[in-house]
């Protein structure tokens, strides 16, 4: 029985007090949340203060925290780049890999995706790699063929072994930050299709992984997202950044 998954996806938001606010927020209702991991990605420089927030109620809390990105590199002269063992030193459990804005806006490659997820994995922490297709893919009938293709991309290089610690969240990037979700049975039909394709592989590690949908979760359509037999949870951006609607989407994994 896999456990259901709920990571919050901050994205470029934030300061000192609404971090404060938002991890208090969440603390303060997380007792009703009984059988679902939690975790908050906050933008880097704020992961200290959430950790320490976090880490200050001890095993009460069932809340880890991670990166939304990383570099490839461990050291060196990389200007800007932050790296997975430095992530790991701050007591990051997951790094978010692939993100469709990343994609688009920085350039991000397969390549270099699958680099930052080997990095992550041996700095010992969990990528959530994000996959998912463009609404002109979807309309043109290419979204397997593109989720296939992000996934092989690392697949293919790591081999399926390093699927054992990982998490993978299907985004189809026509519901990020857009209101419209995709319903609970597209959302299955491609989950469903990405652990076959792992399956291919090795069928006990495919049983195994938690694939996240991540699109426009909203406490009032997470439940039927998250009940389907593929849906492990959710990666949540907007709905992430109030305490009340985050919670809201918690409860309903479990
Ligand atoms: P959204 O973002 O929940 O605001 O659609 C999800 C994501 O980009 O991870």
């Amino acid at each position: 029985m896999r456990r259901t998954l709920v990571a919050g996806n901050w994205k470029l938001n934030g300061s000192k007090q609404d971090t404060k606010d938002l991890i208090e927020g969440i603390l303060g209702g997380i007792s009703e949340v009984k059988n679902a991991d939690v975790a908050v990605c906050p933008p880097f420089v704020y992961i200290p203060q959430a950790a320490e927030l976090l880490a200050s109620q001890g095993a009460s809390s069932n809340i880890s925290w991670g990166a939304q990105n990383c570099s490839q590199y461990n050291d060196g002269a990389y200007t800007g780049e932050v790296a997975a063992p430095m992530l790991k030193e701050f007591g990051c459990t997951y790094v978010i890999l692939g993100h469709s804005e990343r994609r688009a806006i920085y350039n991000e490659t397969n390549d270099d995706i699958v680099q930052k997820y080997i990095a992550v994995q041996s700095a010992g922490m969990i990528p959530i790699l994000c996959v998912g297709e463009l609404l002109s893919e979807r309309e043109s009938g290419k979204t397997e063929a593109v989720v296939a293709e992000q996934l092989d991309a690392v697949l293919n290089v790591t081999g399926i072994e390093q699927f054992k610690n990982a998490v993978i969240a299907y985004e189809p990037v026509w519901a990020i930050g857009t209101g419209v979700t995709a319903t609970p049975e597209q959302a299955q039909d491609v989950h469903a299709f990405i652990r076959q394709r792992l399956a291919e592989k090795n069928t006990a590690i495919a049983d195994k992984i938690q694939i996240l949908y991540g699109g426009s979760v909203k406490p009032d359509n997470a439940a039927e997202l998250f009940a389907k037999p593929d849906i492990d949870g959710g990666l949540i951006g907007g709905a992430s950044l109030q305490a009340d609607s985050f919670l809201g989407i918690c409860k309903a994994a479990g």
